[in-house]
């Protein structure tokens, strides 16, 4: 954890102090702001005094390490657990952007999470696990299991003759506490996503993004994630398979289901009835997580602003390879110009390079069942922006569970609807090539 600010009772005295050495934000177009200190994500707008409160108190919830129920002058800070993934929001996302990466062979890092679903697609996980594979325990409890990964290098030419090098995971899971996973439990592991402008994607109007669906790009079918959540139809938008159709939903289900923190949103955390050493520890209130809290929280994640673009040494090789991102038909998936909602008085057009949509990029990038059997699987199309960020922070753990390691190894992975374009990529000479990657991390 990088936080600079170690827990709320110390922020919640500092309070005010930290504005004077904030980067400007008005100097940047909406929602772009420079990332000057990485500990510090600067906001998509100039926020007033009492915005900068709410966004600072909520900034210092998503670092507090949430300590067990029950802990002295622990304050409104406990009630993680029993079962959970890491203490803290920012233990896994890291200031909003990426978890820090997976080094190679050996134990999963907190970051990436092994969910657990029931066999047909639903809201049900494991009847024993739950629906995340809780890493960590309380004292007295043990974690529920030890996750880790192996790495298969797969390698192949393009065109041109070049060498390329994929690495397909295999995960495993040992130590299993109450005896083996349920058969038909599909294993889907995933990483902390970056946070960038969660706040303007929340804003893209449904109507737009089904219509998006109702007119593909030529090969693609991309389809519109909608859930059934409080007796309507809303568009799921967060989370790689757009589970989540709110900033709210999303901080509800974290809280539960990967730190053991129940909420106004989510009575129940991950702890099944299977489970009765989780089930009779002590509590940390009801709900765990204030709702004061919980709104700094959501509030926080909707002001992140997305790092401004990187000045490329290269501006000819960027127009280029926005050129080739357009001509390969990665922009029919990654729509460059979304429009946002009249109502929140911004500019009236946003550059995400996603449709929002889920699509199928073949059985390679698929989940896989306890059996070992691929079952298929939808993927939202990855926001690009930002990407540039993440790749200088050296964060390159890119796709839902970062087994690519720079921008040519994720789309080497396209498969499925996005054939067509991995094929073309594949004959790119060298140059072109170079050009698309001097693109995709001008972003
Ligand atoms: C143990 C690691 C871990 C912790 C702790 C964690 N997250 Fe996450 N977070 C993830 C993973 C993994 C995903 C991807 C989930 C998915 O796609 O289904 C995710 C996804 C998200 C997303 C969706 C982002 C997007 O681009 O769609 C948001 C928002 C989010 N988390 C917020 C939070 C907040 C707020 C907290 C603290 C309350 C938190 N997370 C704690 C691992 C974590
Ligand atoms: C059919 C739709 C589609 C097309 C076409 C497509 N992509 Fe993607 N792209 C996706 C989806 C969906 C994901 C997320 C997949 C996953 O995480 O498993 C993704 C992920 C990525 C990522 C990783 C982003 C991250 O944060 O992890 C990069 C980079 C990328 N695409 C670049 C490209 C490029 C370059 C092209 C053209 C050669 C392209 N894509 C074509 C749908 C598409």
């Amino acid at each position: 954890v990088t936080s600079r600010l170690p827990n709320l009772p110390v922020l919640l005295l500092g309070l005010g102090m930290s504005c004077a050495a904030r980067p400007d934000t008005t100097a940047q177009a909406f929602p772009y702001a420079v990332f000057a200190d990485s500990r510090d994500p600067p906001t998509a707008t100039v926020l007033t005094p009492v915005e900068r409160d709410a966004y600072d108190l909520g900034h210092a919830v998503f670092n507090t390490q949430f300590v067990p129920a029950g802990t002295p002058q622990a304050s409104r800070r406990d009630g993680v657990g029993p079962l959970f993934n890491a203490p803290a929001c920012d233990g896994c996302h890291n200031d909003g952007a990426l978890g820090r990466g997976i080094s190679g062979d050996g134990p999963l890092p907190a970051q990436l999470v092994i969910q657990l679903r029931a066999p047909v697609a639903s809201e049900r996980g494991d009847p024993v696990y739950g629906r995340t594979l809780n890493t960590a325990a309380l004292p007295g409890l043990l974690p529920e299991g030890k996750p880790s990964v192996r790495y298969i290098e797969i390698t192949g030419h393009y065109a041109d003759g070049g060498a390329w090098s994929l690495r397909r995971p295999e995960y495993r899971i040992d130590e299993l506490t109450v005896g083996s996973l349920a058969a038909g439990t599909v294993l889907s592991p995933r990483m902390a996503p970056a946070l960038f402008g969660l706040g303007q994607l929340q804003h893209v109007p449904s109507e737009v993004i089904a219509g998006l669906a109702r007119s593909p790009a030529p090969g693609t079918h991309g389809a519109v994630a909608w859930h059934r959540r409080d007796g309507r139809l809303q568009l799921g938008r967060f989370g790689w398979q757009g589970d989540s159709v709110s900033l709210a939903d999303q901080t509800g289900r974290a809280l539960a289901r990967e730190m053991g923190l129940t909420s106004n949103e989510r009575s129940h955390d991950d702890c099944t009835t299977v489970e009765r050493a989780c089930q009779v520890m002590q509590n940390g209130g009801i709900p765990e997580i204030s709702s004061e809290f919980f709104d700094a929280l959501v509030d926080f994640q909707s002001r992140l602003a997305v790092p401004a673009p990187p000045q490329s040494a290269d501006p000819a090789a960027v127009a280029e390879g926005k050129a080739l991102f357009q001509g390969l038909g990665c922009s029919g998936c990654h729509r460059e110009q979304l429009p946002l909602e009249a109502a929140i008085g911004q500019p009236s057009t946003i550059a995400p390079y996603t449709d929002l949509l889920l699509h199928d990029l073949g059985l390679g990038l698929a989940d896989h069942n306890v059996d070992g059997r691929a079952v298929p699987s939808r993927w939202r199309t990855a926001p690009l922006w930002g990407l540039g960020y993440a790749l200088r922070r050296g964060d390159a753990s890119l796709l839902h569970d970062g087994r690519a390691r720079g921008t040519a190894e994720a789309v080497l992975w396209h498969d499925g609807e996005a054939r067509a374009a991995r094929n073309s990529y594949i004959e790119l000479p060298a140059d072109e090539r170079r050009a698309l990657d001097a693109f995709l991390r001008s972003l």
